[in-house]
């Protein structure tokens, strides 16, 4: 094979590796999802195996490849003559046996030591609990210590072990902040638990990644990394009130309309006294009305709006939260994610005499958005 050949299959070649290799890294390292930008010990840890490992294959790849190129090459056929036979070479067969053998306790080693760290749940005591459960298509939130419920927004305080125990109500799903740690199963009828900790303050990205049903890529929600200052007054903002509405206004006519059309499913109080409980209490009737008849009941598990007005998103991490958004969401819940319970369940979208006009609609959505803590709120965030 001449010079000029060798040129036009090697260079293509190891161009499109590379392309692959940056298609398979979506091109971003800081993007939203991205695990290659860890901001947390937890990540950090899985993405430094994940490079060990990864470069520990590039090597391998480039000495076997080169092994292969080579011998085809330097042991091309050039006469009619049989090569020289090795089947049964006892050398031959000890090193490839005992090569591969070595790099995989190589990679073995450090693997089991971050099952072993990452495993064993940092001391509770120290650290802050959240029960986690997953719903299709959304993730619930439970401070059982602070007895604070909401849905598809967690809050942790920075630089604090976090101690998520993960659960269902319905389906498998998965647990993953791409930045902080990933990924766990949220399994029906079984607790797992997840060790996760934030190096400093942002909105960080989480995405359900099990496939679920037909939302599952529309089921996400978002981590609000507050300093410990702003935690504390963020547990205070979720025990606060909202103001008083007045009668008569927009707000107020939508707060009629969500008690009479959402509030079987949507609990919006839980800065209550006591509420806490009842909430758990009422998510547990609302499933066990829906398995009793999962056509046609009229009440299904639904996120806690408590100080919606404060929540960054809507449809579990989808849209920006406002006016827009969420008057698109309540008139038609598909225009923005297909499959919801709401929309095949609620009177609104399926009984002909309960339709709401676009009216009543932007009051709910009014009322909705005014649902904030009566005292002055907590700093805002930028994306991480
Ligand atoms: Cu929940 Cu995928």
């Amino acid at each position: 094979m001449t010079k000029k050949k060798l040129k036009q299959i090697f260079f293509p070649l190891f161009n499109s590796l590379f392309f692959i290799f940056f298609i398979s890294c979506g091109f971003g390292f800081d993007s939203p999802m991205s695990t290659f930008d860890a901001q947390g010990p937890v990540a950090q840890l899985q993405k430094d195996l994940f490079l060990f490992v990864f470069w520990l294959a590039v090597v391998v790849f480039f000495l076997v490849e080169g092994a292969i190129l080579y011998a085809s090459y330097r042991y091309r056929q050039k006469d009619e003559k049989l090569p020289v036979q090795i089947h049964g070479n006892a050398k031959l067969e000890l090193m490839w046996t005992i090569l591969p053998s070595i790099i995989i306790v190589i990679i073995a080693v450090p693997t089991v030591m971050g099952i072993w760290k990452t495993q064993v749940m940092p001391d509770e005591e120290k650290s802050i609990i959240v029960d986690s459960i997953g719903h299709q298509w959304w993730f619930e939130f439970r401070y059982p210590e602070e007895e604070i419920v909401t849905a598809n927004e967690l809050h942790i305080p920075e630089n604090k072990d976090v101690i998520v125990n993960i659960e269902s109500q319905d389906v498998i799903h998965s647990f993953w902040i791409p930045k902080i740690a990933g990924k766990i199963d949220m399994v029906p009828n079984h607790q797992n638990k997840l060790w996760i900790k934030a190096d400093s303050p942002g909105i960080y990205y989480g995405q359900c990644a099990e496939f679920c049903g037909i939302a599952h890529a529309l089921m996400k929600f978002r981590v609000v990394v507050h300093t410990k200052e702003d935690f504390e007054e963020w547990k205070n903002d979720m025990r606060t009130p909202p103001a008083a509405l007045n009668p008569g206004s927009e707000e107020d006519e939508g707060r009629k309309l969500f008690i009479g059309n959402c509030s079987m499913c949507h609990t919006h109080d839980s800065y209550k006294k006591a509420a806490y409980h009842k909430e758990i209490q009422n998510q547990s009737n609302r499933w066990e009305e829906w398995k009793k008849d999962k056509e046609y009941s009229a009440i299904v598990s639904a996120p806690n709006l408590t100080h919606f007005g404060n929540r960054l998103t809507i449809g579990a991490g989808l849209k920006e939260n406002n006016l827009e958004t969420l008057s698109n969401w309540i008139e038609n819940p598909d225009n923005i994610k297909i499959g919801t319970r709401m929309k095949n369940h609620a009177a609104i979208y399926n009984s002909d005499d309960q339709f709401l006009t676009s009216n009543e609609i932007d009051q709910i959505a009014k009322y909705l958005l005014s649902l904030k803590p009566d005292r002055v709120s907590v700093t805002t965030y930028t994306n991480k």
